[in-house]
Order: structure tokens, then sequence, then C-alpha cells
């Protein structure tokens, strides 16, 4: 029988199963495709915990998981440009931790040859939203640009992103992850209490552009520091958007096929590279969502639920 992870009530990493399910059956327009690699998300673990049940009433058993790679099972009728055994990635709202899901068609973006499932699975939720970062900032070459959450699986791509326009970036992070941010071009800076005079020295004429992947403080950080509000975009801090009128552009943003092959392109090529930290077996799925609950780490944690198929 195919696996999927389910629960049927809100509450910690206890609630998680993985059970036998019917495998589903791709409507008009849907493909039906067998996952290889499903990615991690910290919002997947405040949907399981009731944080927004008021967007997403309980409809239990309720799934996991978003973003996923794999490959097409079977297509519904009337799918066009697609054929079975086409590696692609694609976004599957709470149904992405299963050895099968359905998703449009229209929505789903193939896989280049000289990309790992992995990487691949991390594109649709993360990858779009340091797209959409980045956009939302527009850096030119030249300019400094602020992350406050370098280290992160959003920002890993939002600062690499920012990096490919030519501006000069700084990377918040711990000291574990600093040399690794270095590694990719970026300059690290340590958070925590002393950051803003450790921004000002290091950009003495100015922060032109920030963006916040973290929350708590740091779009009035980015203010204090003269940024103007147009210039600084958060995906985790919606009440400072009503406050200082700055931008709030995230996956949603870029949930097109055309900017995830662009970003897959850029990994073929070289030029973005997908730190995966960790892969967990569906087995250990609540340990996999303890650990992205930690808030700490480099990159994407994903969940594997078998092997790359080629
Ligand atoms: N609106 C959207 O479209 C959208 C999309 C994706 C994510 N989000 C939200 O954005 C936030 C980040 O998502 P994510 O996937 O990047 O999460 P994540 O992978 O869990 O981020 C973990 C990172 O946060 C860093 N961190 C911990 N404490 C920090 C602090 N005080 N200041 C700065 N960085 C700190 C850690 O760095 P160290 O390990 O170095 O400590 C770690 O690398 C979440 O709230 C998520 O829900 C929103």
């Amino acid at each position: 029988m195919p696996r999927a992870v389910q629960f049927t009530r809100f509450g910690g990493p206890e609630v998680l199963s993985v059970v036998d399910v019917a495998r589903p059956e791709p409507i008009e327009g849907q493909l039906l495709v067998h996952v290889v690699v499903a990615s991690l998300n910290p919002a997947e673990v405040g949907i399981r915990e009731g944080a927004f049940a008021q967007i997403w009433p309980a409809d239990f058993p309720m799934g996991q998981g978003h973003d996923f790679s794999g490959v097409v099972a079977a297509l519904g009728p009337g799918v066009t440009g697609f054929e079975v055994g086409d590696p692609v990635i694609g976004f599957a709202p709470r149904a992405a931790m299963a050895d099968f899901t359905v998703i449009d068609a229209s929505t789903a973006a193939k896989m280049p040859e000289g990309i790992d499932f992995a990487s691949a699975a991390t594109i649709p939720a993360s990858g779009a939203t340091g797209w959409a970062g980045v956009a939302a900032v527009d850096p030119g070459e030249g300019e400094t640009v602020f992350v406050s959450s370098a280290s992160g699986g959003a920002g890993v791509f939002t600062v690499q992103l920012a990096r490919l326009r030519g501006a000069r970036v700084l990377g918040g992070t711990s000291s574990a992850n600093a040399h690794r941010l270095e590694g990719l071009g970026i300059e690290p800076v340590a958070y925590g209490p002393g950051l803003s005079a450790r921004l000002r020295d290091l950009a003495p004429s100015g922060i032109d552009a920030v963006i916040d992947t973290f929350g708590g403080g740091y779009v009035d950080l980015a203010i204090e520091l003269g940024v103007a509000p147009a210039r600084i975009n958060t995906i985790a801090d919606y009440a400072a958007v009503s406050r200082y009128g700055v931008q709030s552009q995230g996956n949603g943003n870029a949930m097109s096929p055309e900017i995830w092959t662009a970003l897959q392109d850029l990994v073929v090529s070289g030029q973005l590279i997908v730190p995966v930290e960790a892969e967990y077996p569906l087995e250990d799925i609540r340990r996999a969502y303890i650990d992205v609950a930690t808030r700490h780490g480099f990159g994407k944690r994903v969940v594997r639920l078998r092997p790359d198929p080629r």
C-alpha cells in the first residue's frame, strides 16, 4: 500500500503517523506523481499544531508537506506536455509527504538533467521564497543587502540570489554557520545583541535593502538603520507590514513553473547551491519535524521516500 504522513488531531510531533492509504487517482488536468523527496518547512509545524486552523479549518485526517520532487506515474484526462516517467517538481498543499500525490499539470515544472531530487524538492517553497524576496527589494550591482537569517531554508536561497544580482550581501547567522556562508560568497554577521552596531561598522555608508527571513524585530532594525520601507521585505513579520508599509513577498508570489525552472537552471549551472543539511526516511517524520522546530541548522532538511530514480 502507498504510505502517507497523517495526523488526526492538532498537537506535537507525536500526533504524526505514517499510514497506508489508497493511491490517489488523477482527475482532469492532473498528474499523479510518485514522490521521491519532500521538503520540510517550519510552517508545517504550525499547521500541525493548529496555529493556522482559522485559515485551513481542521479536516482530519490531515497530511503534511508542500513541495516535492518525483516522477510522473499517471496522467489525468486531457493532460498534454508530460509523459509517464518525467521527473517533476511541484507544490501539493499538506499532501507532499506521501508515496503518491496529485497536482494540476499546469503547476508542475519538469526537472532538467543535472539536478538531484533532494535539491529540486526545495525549489517550489524555499527557492521561490528567496526569488520573491530578492525581486521585491530589487538589489543592484554594488548595493549592500542585509538578510536577517541567512543560514535557514529560505535564507540560503535569498542570500545567493541577492549575490547573483551583484550586491554585497551581509547575512545574519550563528557562529556555527558563518564559514558555510563565506563559502557562498556571503559576509556573515552574528545575530543577537549588538547587531545594529555591527551592521553600522560593516556598512558605514548605509544598507540599501533588507530581506527579513526570520521575524522578531528585524524590520524594526531595518527602519532604525534608515532603510526605505519599499526596500524592506519580510516573510515572517506581518505586523511590521502594516506598521511600516514594508513589503511581504513570499513563495506565493513566485509560485510558477517558469520561476522554478529558472531556479533549477541556476542549480544546474552551479550558480546556486542547495545545502541539504539532513535527509530523513519517512519513518523518522517525527524526528524530522522536531529538528525543523529547533530553528537552527544550515539550509534545508528533507524527507526521502525512495532513492533517486536517475
Ligand atoms: N511567507 C512566506 O512565503 C514564507 C516562506 C518560507 C518561510 N517563511 C517563514 O520564514 C521563516 C524562516 O523560514 P525558513 O524555512 O528559512 O526556516 P528555518 O530553515 O527553520 O530557519 C532556521 C534558521 O534560522 C536561523 N536563526 C535562528 N535564530 C535566529 C535569529 N535570532 N536571528 C536570525 N536567524 C536565526 C538559524 O541560524 P543558525 O543555525 O545559524 O542559528 C537557522 O539557519 C519561518 O518563520 C517561515 O515560516 C515564510
